[in-house]
């Protein structure tokens, strides 16, 4: 059966000595609890190999990485390089990145070899603008940027993705999509995975939200059949606020 996940997107927030800090509360909050779902945190490139050293029951991932293997592209970050630091995860194609960063579906594809040949769990994040949801084309959004990106997969590869539904209009705006909401845009995408790849390998992809996911609509929203976690961000920077939602599932 296919995991439940809550992974925490710290952006670009903390330095390192706090980060550190962050990483062995939640480690402390954690011990002893038995929680329904893998906890996953995904820092700064600079934090991982420090925090790679203090954390056990966490996983650990980069917020990106390159789309090129290695040589002179100043300031990009391998997927090797990551996967060095004992992180197991990346997050690829975040809102942020495609919109401040011009990451197209093309650039993403890349990266999505990259951290595959490296072993790394892509979480591959997808979702809307405002405009586009109400213009009722979120759908059509959605397929696009799964299938130029990740139908190029085979099954085998396809099933070690972890997608993540943003809608950018919920993202930082405490506007959260509601449980119907996400509930619908999951299940379209696990049938978008089932129409390529089969029910199996749709049944078996966690599909994650993310957007004003907190304390008092994590339970909610983690109801919902085909909801499988959250990729949280602002309230991932504080144990309080993010332990809630680990033990939402
Ligand atoms: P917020 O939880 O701060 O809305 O951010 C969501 C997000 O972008 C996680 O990747």
């Amino acid at each position: 059966m296919r995991k439940n996940i809550v992974a925490g997107n710290w952006k670009m927030n903390n330095n390192l000595q706090e980060g550190l800090n962050l990483a062995k509360e939640l480690q402390q909050a954690l011990a002893g609890k038995t929680v329904n779902c893998d906890v996953v945190i995904c820092t700064p490139f600079i934090h991982l190999a420090s925090i790679a050293k203090e954390i056990t029951t966490v996983g650990l991932g980069a917020q990106n990485c390159a789309d090129k293997v290695s040589g002179a592209y100043t300031g990009e970050v391998s997927a090797a390089m990551i996967a060095s630091t004992g992180a197991q995860y990346v997050i690829i194609g975040h809102s942020e990145r495609r919109a401040y960063y011009g990451e197209t579906n093309a650039i993403l594809k890349e990266k999505v070899l990259l951290a595959l040949a490296n072993h790394l769990t892509p979480i591959f994040c997808i979702g809307e603008v405002l405009a586009e949801r109400e213009a009722g084309k979120q759908n059509k959004v959605v397929e696009t940027q799964i299938r130029e990106s990740l139908f190029h997969l085979s099954a085998k590869d396809f099933g070690k993705i972890v997608l993540a539904y943003e809608p950018v209009w919920a993202i930082g705006t405490g506007v959260t999509a509601t449980s119907d909401q996400a509930q619908e845009m999951h299940a379209f995408i696990r049938k978008t995975i089932a129409e390529k790849y089969g029910s199996a390998v749709a049944g078996e992809t966690s599909i994650l939200y993310g957007g004003s996911c907190n304390a008092s609509n994590a339970k909610e929203l983690f109801a919902n059949p085909d909801v499988d976690g959250g990729l949280i961000g602002g309230a991932s920077l504080s144990v309080d606020k993010f332990m809630p939602i680990v033990e939402a599932f």
